[in-house]
């Protein structure tokens, strides 16, 4: 699972410095592995708890990492957990933080407006060479890089959750990104250790564009109550060898990203059946059964 994980090959990119804005799940998984990989790393939130909440879950997730790697060698673990942590600096102003970005990675809230007022401020005060990128899951590149004046210098880079553990990276050629810049992403996904794929600026990208509908089919499917939800979970690891049934990944990846994903699309493209808006997600949505994060959504599970 931790591959190419050695500084020297942070050497091969042309990125030192990594500017991170949003320290939630996603944001604190790309600081990490940018820190694994000899990065200095700057990771913004707006608030300390937020920061402080975040580096203690890369602590425990790097612990996890330098474990495997470092088997027979508990010492040379723990040095390489302090070394990483150590790349990670946290700070609270945006701006400030990317003056001296040679790449920002914005994981923010999935709201363009949001993202909007973020990036404008950005592209005035981040050096010209810096690239701006969004980890997105659902907005596309274009329209948020619709803002910026370096839109040759915008594209998307989407990591997967658990971002230190699933390989994949896609990066997202907006219809402005040029071809250096495309080139500068590729490289820094590598030398942060993952499998680059690339795709246009289309809704989904490619993971998600499949993920998702297959997620809502198998919510459809129980709603129906074709069969029960431990059973369509079991039926999709033990029949297609997938690491997680879709319900447990729904609940996973959080029942509202999933709702939101989807509510997106359906404005898109309202007569795609497979984008249409689903009762029971709604339901749960509602009450504020979101999954893993709330303590239950398909299933119950114990609060953190
Ligand atoms: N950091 C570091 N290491 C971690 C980790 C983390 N956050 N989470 C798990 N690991 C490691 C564990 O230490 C363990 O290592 P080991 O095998 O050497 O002991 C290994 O990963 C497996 O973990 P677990 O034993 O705890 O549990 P599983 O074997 O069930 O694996 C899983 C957990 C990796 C999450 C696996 O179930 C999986 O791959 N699930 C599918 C996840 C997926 O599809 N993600 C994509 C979601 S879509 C998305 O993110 C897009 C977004 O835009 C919505």
């Amino acid at each position: 699972i931790v591959r190419n994980f050695s500084s020297s090959s942070a050497m091969q990119s042309a990125i030192k410095n990594v500017t991170v804005i949003g320290g939630g799940l996603m944001g604190s998984g790309i600081a990490q592995v940018s820190a694994q990989a000899g990065q200095n790393v700057t990771l913004v939130d707006v608030s300390n708890d937020a920061l402080a909440k975040a580096k203690k879950s890369i602590g425990t997730n790097l612990s996890r990492v330098a474990k495997k790697m470092y088997k027979d060698n508990p010492q040379e673990g723990e040095k390489f957990v302090n070394d990483s942590l150590g790349r990670i600096n946290t700070a609270t102003d945006a701006a400030e933080a990317s003056k001296s970005a040679d790449l920002v990675v914005e994981a923010i809230v999935e709201n363009i407006g949001v993202k909007h007022k973020l990036f404008k401020q950005l592209d005035g005060v981040a050096p010209s060479h810096t690239i701006f990128a969004s980890n997105t899951s659902s907005l596309s590149i274009n329209e948020i890089a619709s803002v910026v004046k370096r839109k040759d210098k915008f594209g998307g880079l989407h990591f997967f959750n658990p971002v230190p553990v699933m390989r994949l990276l896609e990066v997202v050629k907006g219809s402005e990104t040029s071809e250096a810049t495309y080139k500068t992403m590729m490289e820094w996904g590598k030398s942060v250790g993952k499998t680059c794929i690339t795709c246009k600026d289309t809704p989904g990208f490619v993971v998600n564009r499949l993920l998702v509908p297959y997620i809502c089919e198998a919510i459809r499917l129980y709603e129906r109550g074709d069969a029960s939800a431990r059973d369509i979970d079991i039926a999709m690891k033990l029949g297609a060898g997938y690491p997680m049934g879709p319900l447990e990944l729904a609940d996973y990846v959080g029942l509202d990203t999933n709702k939101f994903i989807l509510d997106g699309w359906h404005k898109k493209f309202p007569d795609q059946q497979l984008f249409k808006p689903i009762p029971l997600l709604e339901k749960l949505v509602a009450e504020g059964k979101l999954g893993v994060k709330t303590g239950e959504g398909f299933y119950k599970y114990e609060k953190k």
